[in-house]
């Protein structure tokens, strides 16, 4: 290649990189588990400015403005000039989004600004970090004035550590959210789920010891039920500081001394009562330093696939599960709440579950954590999904930090047995050397759990149908979105179609369904009513058990009537996607009770 095409190349991957760089500035390591560290809630009541042309960071040139919003300059006398106020602003809730909080915010795509202002008393020697369970879409973040960075993604946590900007007395926390769509973001600009923007999780400040401990992981080594693998990560990236990890119930305590990377690590045997649905055993674990420690509530369990099933702590398992977004019955807003979490986990037990499917972005903390309570299986996905722009390093870097984050903060949960890479995504040798590293990293990071994806059929006849994915090499867990009876053909064809699958993986059908409106009935050939998704779902067990013995678990699209704003026709979806086995306010339509006659089978 001449030396001229070669500096163009460089020039662009080094632009392509800036921009993701930018994006995720400022960013400091995960503290793991904040809701069991020194907090500071700043939930509330935020003043917000809705600003669609940017006005708050953009010049009348369109560049960066040293004055912006961020500053929240005060107006102190007639002379000066300022274009915004947050004092007089209107408020929102946060947690929340901005869309099911007004109506002239319903269909708004764009940045909004907020504010909010805190008293502090800084504690000597303490550090202070700045957490946000998660933000929609591209959020900036600026304390007294201080750009303290940004994070791009709207489903994972990120914190900034913030102890040289917080100050003694009332400070000030300006956030800029901008959920606008992008093509190279990711997710790209189209997506089925409504696209809530604001900060959708708990903020808060958390307070640490200068040095601390940034993360652990206690689980049982692969492959083993009488080995724990214990680690701990400080802060610090020095060797030689100690870390003492216990288990009380297991007698275990282990004092541990810290490589030049600040992490420490051993293997004890233990043989732990083991986790699962029927018996959801969580034992208290305490990390301890010097000067930090931290408790937590860990389960242990063995996850693998021998050919083509899934075996939990040695025995065969079904997946009995159904895909959930993470979206509030009733109310139908971006879940922030706890009750709201269980609320829809009760569903999936009041079904049959023994899995969930948190589709198809990592859901809030609580979610996962109250779904381990509760003995439901998680799989744990990243928005990967559909035309991902594959040959972008900036948005590898962005699928790869929001797989990191999603490992990071969840590592421990027992309940988790498979990290999704991507969802529905067209095949082409880019998006398998993109899914192919990201499989990677997660084995690399997390080897206790396993990899899958959400497939499409490559079917090998109108009637055979199939799934031929390069992908397929790379998961353990070999698993297909099909729709045969709602976008494939009628529900007949559902009696006529065969599959032959060849992989000695494990094969699950994470998603399958039909819309019905609840309360609308006819005969089951009439679409969009309850008789007829009903029927589609017995159909499709029905393939299912004669045709598909090997099937090791199933994911039927979705729990619950959500909102998308692809889903226009009037009368019938009004802006939600009607494929729920219950209604937008909370009717169990036919076809729950036919998946739930079937799990009690199972
Ligand atoms: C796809 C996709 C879902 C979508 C569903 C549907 O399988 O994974 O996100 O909502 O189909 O069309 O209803």
């Amino acid at each position: 290649m001449r030396l001229k095409s070669k500096l163009l190349v460089f020039a662009v991957l080094f632009c392509n990189l800036l921009a993701f760089g930018q994006t995720t500035q400022g960013l400091d390591p995960l503290v793991q588990n904040v809701y069991n560290r020194h907090r500071i809630s700043l939930n509330g009541y935020w003043h917000y400015v809705v600003d669609p042309l940017e006005t708050g960071y953009y010049d009348y040139r369109r560049m960066p403005n040293p004055d912006g919003f961020f500053k929240d300059h005060q107006v102190d006398n007639v002379s000066t000039w300022k274009e915004y106020d947050f004092d007089t602003a209107p408020v929102m809730p946060v947690p929340g989004d901005w869309n099911t909080h007004s109506d002239n915010l319903f269909l708004y795509e764009g940045t909004i600004w907020f504010r909010q202002q805190f008293l502090y008393t800084p504690k000597s020697g303490n550090k202070v970090y700045l957490y946000f369970g998660a933000s929609n879409y591209d959020t900036k973040i600026y304390l007294n004035g201080t750009k303290v960075g940004e994070h791009e993604g709207g489903y994972t946590p990120f914190n900034f550590d913030v102890t040289d900007i917080v100050k003694s007395g009332n400070n000030k926390l300006v956030v800029k959210v901008d959920n606008k769509r992008r093509a190279d973001a990711v997710p790209t600009n189209n997506f089925d789920w409504f696209n809530y923007g604001g900060i959708t999780r708990d903020v808060m400040l958390v307070e640490l010891p200068q040095t601390f401990i940034q993360s652990y992981k206690v689980q049982l080594k692969k492959g083993t039920t009488n080995t724990l693998e214990l680690k701990a990560r400080m802060s610090a990236k020095t060797a030689g500081q100690t870390v003492t990890i216990e288990i009380p119930e297991l007698k275990i305590k282990q004092t541990l001394t810290t490589d030049a990377s600040g992490m420490a690590s051993v293997e004890v045997k233990a043989t732990p009562s083991l986790w699962s649905p029927e018996s959801p055993k969580l034992y208290d674990v305490l990390v301890s330093s010097a000067t930090d420690k931290v408790n937590d509530e860990i389960g242990f369990r063995t996850i693998e696939t021998r050919g083509r099933e899934i075996f939990l702590n040695g025995k065969q398992i079904f997946m009995k599960g159904i895909s959930i977004h993470e979206e509030a019955a009733f109310r139908n807003g971006r879940i922030f709440s706890e009750d709201e979490d269980r609320t829809l986990l009760n569903w999936a037990k009041d079904l049959g579950c023994n899995y969930v499917r948190l589709a198809h972005y990592p859901h809030n903390e609580q979610m996962v954590r109250l779904a381990e309570k509760m003995g439901l299986l998680v799989w744990s996905e990243i928005p990967v999904y559909w035309t991902i722009h594959w040959e972008k390093d900036y948005v590898y870097a962005n699928a790869l930090n929001q797989l990191d984050e999603m490992i990071e903060r969840d590592q421990n949960r027992a309940n988790i047995f498979v990290w999704s890479i991507a969802n529905e995504t067209p095949h082409s040798d880019p998006r398998d050397k993109f899914l192919s590293s990201l499989a990677k990293y997660a084995r690399e990071k997390d080897n206790t759990r396993l990899i899958s994806m959400a497939m499409e059929r490559k079917d090998k006849s109108k009637e055979i149908l199939s799934i031929n994915d390069n992908m397929s090499e790379y998961v353990d867990i070999i698993s297909v979105n099909q729709y045969v009876g709602w976008y494939d053909g009628t529900n007949e064809k559902l009696d006529r179609v065969k599959w032959e699958v060849d992989y000695e993986k494990p094969l699950m059908i994470s998603e399958f369904g039909g819309e019905a409106v609840f309360g609308h009935h006819g005969d089951v050939s009439q679409i969009w009513t309850e008789e007829y998704q009903a029927e589609l779902y017995r159909k499709t067990l029905r393939m299912i058990d004669e045709r598909m013995p090997y099937v090791s678990g199933i994911s039927p699209w979705i729990l619950k009537d959500f909102r998308s704003s692809r889903r226009l026709l009037p009368n019938v979806q009004d802006g939600f996607n009607r494929k729920g086995v219950i209604s937008d306010r909370g009717d169990r339509k036919l076809a729950f009770y036919v998946l739930q006659e079937w799990f009690k089978k199972k």
